[in-house]
C-alpha cells in the first residue's frame, strides 16, 4: 500500500469546498478514475448538483459510499467528525481513513472507529492548481505503508511534509490558513501599484507573479529569506525605504500574530 493503484476506491465523505478542490486535482492528476470514487455531502440537493458536477456518484448515504472502498477520505467540518465516525465504524475494517478536519486528533477518531489506519492531513487550497502544501501525520494504527499512499495522494496536489502530530495546529495556523493571508499581502501591493499610476490589471499582475518568484526564489535556493532580502536591498536605494516603512507599519509583527492567533484558534475547534 504504498501508491494508489488502479483498482483501489477512494470515498470522499463531505464533498464540499476542500474535498471538491482535492477530488478534482486527484482526477485531473489521474490518480483514481471516476468509475472508483464515491462521495457523499449532507443535503439531498447537494448531491444531485455534485453528482452532474463531478460525472461520479454522490449521495448522502455515509455508509453506502464507504462500503466498497480501500481509502476513505474525511472532510466534514471538524464538528461533524465525530457523528460520521460513529456512522461508519461498523464498515472500517481494512480500510485507511485519511482525515483533513483541522483540529480532530488521530486518537479522537481512533476512540470512535478502534484500531483503524488513520492518517491526518492538513492541506491548504492552492492544491487546486497543483501548488498545495499539506503536512500528513499518522495516527496509532497507521503504518508507514498508510503514510506513504496518502503521502502520494498529496504529493500529486503539491509539496507534503510528514510531520509529528503536535505541530498540526500550527500547521492550520501557517500552511491552511496562510493563502488568506497572502491574498491580503497581494491585495495591498496591487493596490499599491494602483497608487503609484499603474492600471489595476497590471498592478495585479506585478504583485502576484513578483509573490510567485519570491516564494520561487526562497524554495529553490535554499537561502534564507533575510539573504535574499539582503541581496536586492541596494545602499541608498529605493528598497531600503520601503523595507523601512515596512517596519514603522509592522508588518512583520503583525504576520507573526495573525499565526499565531489561527494556529491557536486551531487548538480549539
Ligand atoms: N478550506 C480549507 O482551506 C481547509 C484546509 C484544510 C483543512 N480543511 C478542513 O476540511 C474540512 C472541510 O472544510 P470545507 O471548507 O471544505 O467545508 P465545507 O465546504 O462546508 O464542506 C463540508 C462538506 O461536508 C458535508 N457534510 C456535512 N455533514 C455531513 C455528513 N454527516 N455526511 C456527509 N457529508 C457531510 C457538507 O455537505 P453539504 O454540502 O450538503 O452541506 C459539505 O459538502 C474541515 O474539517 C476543515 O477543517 C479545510
Amino acid at each position: 500500500m504504498n501508491e494508489v493503484d488502479k483498482d483501489q476506491r477512494i470515498a470522499i465523505v463531505g464533498l464540499g469546498k476542500l474535498g471538491g478542490i482535492l477530488l478534482r486535482a486527484f482526477l485531473d492528476q489521474r490518480l483514481v478514475t471516476p468509475d472508483r470514487v464515491t462521495a457523499t455531502v449532507h443535503h439531498e440537493s447537494n448531491a444531485e448538483a455534485r453528482t452532474g458536477t463531478y460525472g461520479l456518484p454522490v449521495s448522502t448515504d455515509n455508509v453506502d459510499a464507504v462500503q466498497n472502498a480501500d481509502i476513505v477520505l474525511l472532510c466534514v467540518k471538524p464538528a461533524g467528525v465525530r457523528a460520521v465516525c460513529e456512522e461508519l465504524a461498523p464498515v472500517m475494517a481494512d480500510k485507511l481513513l485519511i482525515s483533513v478536519a483541522a483540529s480532530v486528533t488521530t486518537a479522537d477518531i481512533e476512540e470512535h472507529l478502534g484500531d483503524v489506519p488513520v492518517v491526518r492531513a492538513m492541506p491548504n487550497t492552492p492544491s487546486v492548481i497543483g501548488s498545495g502544501m499539506t503536512a500528513l501525520s499518522s495516527g496509532r494504527f497507521a503504518t508507514d505503508r498508510h503514510l506513504a499512499l496518502a503521502r502520494s495522494l498529496f504529493d500529486a496536489v503539491g509539496r507534503t511534509v510528514v510531520l509529528d502530530e503536535k505541530h498540526m495546529d500550527a500547521v492550520t495556523g501557517l500552511s491552511a490558513s496562510g493563502p488568506a493571508f497572502i491574498y491580503v499581502v497581494l491585495e495591498s501591493l496591487a493596490e499599491a501599484g494602483v497608487k503609484v499610476g499603474l492600471p489595476r490589471d497590471v498592478a495585479t499582475l506585478l504583485a502576484a507573479q513578483t509573490t510567485l518568484g519570491a516564494a520561487g526564489m526562497v524554495l529553490e535556493s535554499g537561502s534564507h529569506p533575510a539573504l535574499l532580502k539582503d541581496e536586492v536591498t541596494t545602499p541608498a536605494g529605493c528598497t531600503i525605504d520601503g523595507l523601512l516603512e515596512l517596519e514603522e507599519g509592522g508588518l512583520r509583527v503583525t504576520l507573526i500574530k495573525a499565526v499565531v492567533k489561527a494556529a491557536h484558534r486551531a487548538s480549539e475547534l
